[in-house]
């Protein structure tokens, strides 16, 4: 299995990047890519842009690297209840080149946030609108209260009923 995986967040100490680097390690893949949103940025999408620019290489490469896996796993972080700006933006001009952003992969969608909802409403609208980008949604995950649920230093959940949850929700894909 190839497995791709990201934060979406452009945050250089990102808490998702952490979550979902973690996850990466408790499934069986062949191969593992983790993205860094920094690297896929873009002036802020506008039609006009859009007609000026045409299609970005690095939106062409955001969907290539989609195409590449079997699997992808994003973990949002949460901006006033919805999409960092960064996931929003290299979004858009993807799906400007290609609708169906997911590409009929399935996904496990994940969120955490340093308060107790986890990033449960960003994670919720990405499960919900998942479908209309041709994303097969396979689980979710919501880790609340980051930094007291997860150890930095060793880069693992230590809440156990969660990270038993991860682990549950991650055989949904063996
Ligand atoms: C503009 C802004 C809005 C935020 N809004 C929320 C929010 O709605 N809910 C929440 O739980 N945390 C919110 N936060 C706190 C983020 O969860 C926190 O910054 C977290 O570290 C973001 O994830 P990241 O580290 O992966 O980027 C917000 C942070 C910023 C900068």
């Amino acid at each position: 299995m190839k497995l791709l995986a990201f934060a979406a967040s452009n945050s250089s100490t990102s808490i998702n990047k952490q979550l979902v680097t973690y996850a990466t390690t408790l499934v069986q893949a062949k191969q593992t890519r983790i993205l860094d949103l920094n690297d896929y940025e873009l002036p802020l999408y506008s039609e006009d842009k859009n007609k000026m620019l045409g299609e970005p290489e690095l939106a062409k490469e955001f969907l290539a690297q989609i195409a590449w896996c079997d699997v992808l796993m994003i973990s949002f972080a949460e901006h006033n209840l919805s999409y960092s700006v960064a996931y929003k933006n290299i979004f858009d001009w993807a799906s400007r080149i290609n609708p169906k952003v997911f590409q009929n992969k399935p996904l496990i969608l994940m969120a955490t946030s340093p308060g107790q909802r986890g990033g449960l409403s960003v994670l919720q609208t990405a499960i919900h609108t998942a479908p209309f980008f041709k994303g097969v949604v396979k689980g979710s995950f919501s880790l609340p209260n980051f930094y007291e649920n997860f150890d930095v230093k060793q880069g693992c959940i230590t809440h156990e009923a969660k990270k038993e949850e991860l682990i549950q929700t991650l055989q949904t894909l063996a």
